[in-house]
């Protein structure tokens, strides 16, 4: 496998006036960076994300899953929010070929559609609920405390629909529910009725539980190697087992930003793919990154980088302009895919015209190469820091590895920015105005706050 992060332009040498990260400010970094790398490391129970690539009875029980559903649904829904539904997004995205919905039941190699509502918009969920036939419908409840609003008015949407097209009985069959071991309401339905369920570890927190059986399930489903893509993250695991940071991507990728945004002032962090399989990873690494790291310190001070999601080529025509000349707030990491030179040859035509004939003998997987290399130089030249991400190819063993890149960079960058990256305490009080809202028992604390603030 081919992992590799060049930053050189994001380094003073590169950029005018040397205006980038000194040399000296990385070694100084060397040994926070080490002392967040033993902290991490050290964490293996708390983090049950770092074993989850080598954690093979997970694996087992989801693949037997998978195994046991096979053949019986056209159609696989997944209902979840947050961590619970933008892994698996991300990884129907990379890894099956695009509009995998549209295609016939033999393109799709005989696996089902997946479909993911993470909102609850009545519209999408009417609209999707109108085209599926539930009875070749699998249905996934993704939800780690297993008793988040959203998913559970979703599931009881979902579960009466399809107690009214198969039956009560068989609806049971219908349904697999991936949720902590022991509680939420989750839970106490799967034991009642006897629902098939995957657990979360208590360990995994939802944005870092891609690698679980929340993603693991629709992934194999939907015919992805979910082998390799643990295989990936293992790979990166026995990578980053160094403290050295010279050797240890996720700890640059995470010391590059914290510095940039706390010595630079380069809040925004953008993740850029120049690779449509990878705009669902994007999204999924914004929340990590944002979810993660958007904390008040124990001191009462806010920090975090704010990460904005953008797709190359296609941004050059959209946020490009504000990342060349806007605030200098900003990063720009790029990930790009190796060994795409041959694909897509342009085929020579309209040869009397300059302005398309230069383009005669290239091929697309060129083009969007060498815009990506000029985008990057083209920032450096104007001082905006830049990375770049390459990878080989676009595979399940690169996507385990992109994402067990971010993970750990994201818990490294955590002790960086002395923050817990592993909970979202800015998250309660909204929920809690809306329990209240809802007539939730327990919340009246929180309805005598919500009636005592200003209303328009
Ligand atoms: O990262 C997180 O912990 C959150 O974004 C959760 O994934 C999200 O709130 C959904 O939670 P749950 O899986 O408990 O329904």
């Amino acid at each position: 496998m081919s992992l590799s992060l060049d930053f050189t332009n994001m380094m003073g040498a590169a950029l005018p006036h040397g205006a980038g990260i000194t040399a000296a400010q990385l070694t100084d970094a060397s040994d926070a960076f080490a002392k967040a790398h033993a902290h991490v490391h050290a964490m293996q129970a708390e983090l049950g994300f770092l074993t989850l690539p080598v954690n093979e009875a997970l694996r087992d029980a989801t693949l037997a899953v998978a195994e046991q559903t096979r053949g019986r649904f056209d159609d696989v829904l997944l209902l979840g929010i947050g961590g619970s539904a933008l892994g698996p997004i991300a990884l129907r995205t990379a890894l099956r070929p695009p509009a995998w919905n549209t295609l016939s039941a033999d393109a799709r190699g005989g696996h089902p559609r997946l479909h993911v509502l993470d909102n609850v918009d009545p519209a999408t969920i009417a609209a999707t609920l109108a085209r599926l036939d539930l009875s070749r419908t699998l249905v996934l409840v993704i939800s780690k405390s297993g008793g988040t609003v959203e998913t559970m008015a979703q599931y009881l949407i979902v579960r009466e629909a399809l107690a009214r097209a198969v039956g009560e009985d068989a609806a049971r069959q219908h349904l697999v529910f991936i949720t902590d071991p022991e509680v939420g309401a989750l839970r106490k339905i799967a034991r009642a009725e006897g629902i098939t369920t995957l657990e979360v570890p208590p360990n995994v927190g939802g944005r870092f539980s891609v690698l679980s059986p929340v993603g693991m399930l629709p992934a194999a489903l939907i015919g992805i190697d979910v082998k390799a893509l643990l295989a990936g993250a293992a790979d990166v695991m026995t990578r980053a087992a160094s403290a050295d940071l010279a050797t240890n991507l996720p700890g640059t990728f995470a010391v590059l930003q914290h510095i940039a945004d706390t010595a630079h002032g380069r809040s925004v962090q953008v993740l850029m793919p120049y690779a449509d399989p990878l705009r669902d990873l994007a999204l999924w690494f914004v929340q990590l990154w944002a979810e993660s790291l958007g904390k008040l310190r124990s001191d009462g001070t806010p920090v975090g980088p704010t990460p904005l999601p953008a797709v190359g080529a296609t941004d050059q025509h959209s946020q490009v302009q504000l990342f060349m000349e806007g605030p200098l707030d900003k990063t720009v990491t790029f990930i790009t895919v190796k060994g795409r030179e041959r694909d897509g040859m342009i085929p020579t035509r309209h040869a009397d015209i300059p302005e398309l004939s230069y383009l005669a003998g290239h091929t697309l997987g060129e083009l969007i190469d060498i815009e990506q290399r000029a985008t990057a130089g083209a920032l450096a030249a104007r001082g905006r820091f830049n990375a770049t991400l390459a990878i080989d190819t676009v595979d399940a063993f690169h996507l385990g590895a992109l994402m067990q890149t971010f993970a750990l960079a994201t818990a490294y960058a955590g002790v960086l920015y002395e923050v817990n990256a592993f909970n979202q305490p800015g998250v309660e009080l909204g929920k809690n105005f809306a329990y209240a809202m809802l007539g939730r028992a327990g919340s009246e604390q929180a309805r005598a706050e919500w009636d005592a603030l200003p209303k328009p």
